[in-house]
């Protein structure tokens, strides 16, 4: 059998991991090929292969980002773009592709598969927003990450008696807010699933300080925004794959505090450092099982399916349930919070 595999979308520790894993389980198992293309879907629609043995993925399991490069591609292009790919996949006597990715891939992946094309994916992403998967692999480096950042925040603001604001990833959902928040004792988190009230922040900030704590902590998802009429928020448009340009809610949150409440704000935009560098042993597990199970399935015939975790089994979902909404945090788990803000 011949296995065509891809990276889409934002990188993500553990990547690599995963494409050993089915580089590995192909050649080990099952005495298949596998054929990388290069750039995600760009690199189907263009034509751009790789072959991957067992030489080419040596020493992938530690590295981060992915060595078959990964790109964004606006969903109109790869929707026109089915046929071609179709093409692309016979020439090189593709039997099932797997692509390795979030909502935007996974979503791309469920068109090919109700084109005919047999898929099996593998869902990745930091900020865990894929559904019917109790995790994705990735989101335990970030999180980790994060709460190494944050962490060391606590001793400056300390001994500055300051507010320091976190800037985390999350774009629709804020996973990494909340477990980092946990993580390292925020005193604030704000996710985009729940709108905060700008008044209320300013009473918990101004309530630490008056009962004499030293600092405030919050962690702020990149995608939060203030309840409507509390607060503005710039407005960044939408960039050409349909996302919302965010223009820095945590910096702008940190203004309006200084202004409210007299303290001293800074801000810290964690970023890509959230994406970079070596998946945690827990991520390098879950991909590498995620890679194992996705290979079986791949040779067992159940095509238009994405590898799961539920439990600490891994299962198989079909795609077509999985793209069809976002995993988002609900709200008893932010109520779970409760205790620790403040
Ligand atoms: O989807 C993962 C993610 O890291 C989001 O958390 C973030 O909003 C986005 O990707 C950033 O994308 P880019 O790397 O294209 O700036």
């Amino acid at each position: 059998m011949r296995i065509g595999v891809l990276t889409g979308g934002g990188d993500c520790p553990g990547l690599n991991a995963v494409i050993r894993s089915v580089v590995r389980t192909s050649a080990n198992h099952y005495g298949s090929e596998v054929v990388g293309f290069r750039d995600g879907w760009r690199g189907l629609l263009e034509d751009r292969t790789t072959p991957l043995d067992i030489a080419a993925v040596d020493g992938l399991l530690t590295r981060g980002g992915t060595t078959l490069g990964s790109a964004r591609v606006a969903p109109e292009l790869l929707d026109r773009g089915i046929p071609q790919m179709k093409g692309v996949l016979a020439a090189h006597g593709i039997d099932v592709l797997i692509p390795i990715g979030g909502e935007g891939t996974l979503t791309a992946a469920h068109l090919l598969s109700r084109a005919g094309v047999p898929v099996v994916g593998i869902p990745k992403t930091i900020d865990n927003d894929i559904d019917c998967t109790d995790l994705t692999f990735g989101f335990d480096t970030a999180v980790s990450i994060a709460t190494e950042m944050i962490d060391r925040l606590h001793t400056t603001a300390e001994s500055h008696q300051r507010v320091l604001l976190v800037e985390v990833m999350g774009r629709h959902a804020g996973w990494i807010a909340l477990h980092a928040g946990l993580a390292a004792g925020a005193h604030l988190t704000l996710v985009p699933e729940e709108p905060f009230d700008v008044d209320e922040v300013c009473r918990l900030v101004s309530a630490r300080f008056e009962r004499g704590d030293t600092h405030v902590i919050g962690v702020v998802a990149e995608g939060a925004t203030p309840r409507p009429g509390t607060m503005g928020l710039r407005d960044g448009g939408v960039d050409e794959y349909g996302h919302r340009r965010f223009t820095g809610v945590a910096q702008q949150l940190g203004e309006e505090l200084e202004r409210r409440t007299g303290k001293e704000v800074r801000t810290t935009v964690l970023g890509h450092v959230q994406r970079g560098g070596t998946p945690t042993s827990f991520d390098r597990v879950l991909a590498t099982r995620f890679g194992l199970h996705a290979t079986i399935a791949a040779h067992e015939g159940a095509h238009g399916q994405m590898v799961a975790l539920r439990g600490t089994e891994i299962d198989l979902v079909p795609l077509e349930k999985a793209v069809a909404t976002l995993k988002t945090v609900p709200t008893r788990r932010m109520a779970e919070t409760s205790a620790f803000i403040g």
